[in-house]
């Protein structure tokens, strides 16, 4: 697909690609656009263009990942955009998903035992994120805002090993769940209702997995600069 530019209408965002409806409401952008350009918009909210541009693209195109741009950035509109991508996750997307999924619970007529297993393992995901992101919140972000505004390493550490690490765990056990689904699971529920619920935790993998590699490409990568200058 091809890459949105400044001088393309904020609307073609929308019509080209409709899962940068929540990406565009993250940055304080909401629809009524009329015929202005991605770079009016951006300009008349005070959002920078460019790195508007890098993030809707990275989420357009799967092979699209303008690394030595992002670490251009600063850490700041980098950690406030990951942070309003956990506020929507922890109040929105993860709600809806478990609402959902008691949707598929109550079509289930009888011999729902696997059904009550896919509901365990999802608890059981819920809670390893939720506690991810709230590391992330209460200590990473922190972290990295204070080496970058006051150039000074905390005792605490920096926690990049563990982040990745839980990235991993948290992407394997998300696909792990898809695949119990899809493959292992007796079709013993509605089946709109399964399908909504699949498509929904499908569509937060693709989300999740575009925020991961922010944060491991170029938040880590950062971190590691950061440190390395410091420590000299
Ligand atoms: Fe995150
Ligand atoms: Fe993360």
């Amino acid at each position: 697909m091809e890459l949105f530019r400044r001088e393309d209408k904020m609307s073609s965002l929308i019509t080209r690609n409709y899962n940068l409806l929540p990406v565009i409401n993250r940055f304080g952008i909401r629809l009524g656009f009329k015929e202005k350009t991605i770079a009016e918009v951006c300009q008349e909210k005070n959002i920078d263009t460019d790195f508007f541009l890098a993030i809707v693209n990275t989420y357009t195109d799967e092979s699209y990942f303008p690394e030595a741009e992002f670490l251009s950035f600063s850490p700041v509109l980098l950690i406030d955009y990951l942070k309003n991508t956990h506020r929507y996750y922890i109040n929105y997307v993860l709600p809806k998903i478990e609402q959902l999924l008691n949707k598929v619970m109550e079509s289930c007529p009888d011999n729902c035992s696997s059904l009550k297993m896919i509901n365990t393992f999802y608890q059981k995901y819920k809670s390893e994120l939720l506690l991810h992101l709230k590391l992330e919140d209460e200590k990473v972000f922190p972290y990295i805002l204070n080496l970058y505004e006051n150039k000074t390493l905390s005792p605490e550490g920096s926690f990049i090993e563990v982040i990745e690490n839980e990235h991993t765990n948290v992407e394997v056990k998300l696909s792990d769940l898809e695949n119990l689904i899809i493959r292992h699971l007796s079709p013993n529920y509605e089946d709109n209702a399964m399908n909504e619920f699949l498509t929904a935790l499908l569509q937060f993998e693709n989300d999740l997995n575009d925020h991961a590699r922010i944060e491991d490409h170029i938040l880590i990568t950062k971190v590691i600069e950061f440190e390395k200058e410091l420590k000299k």
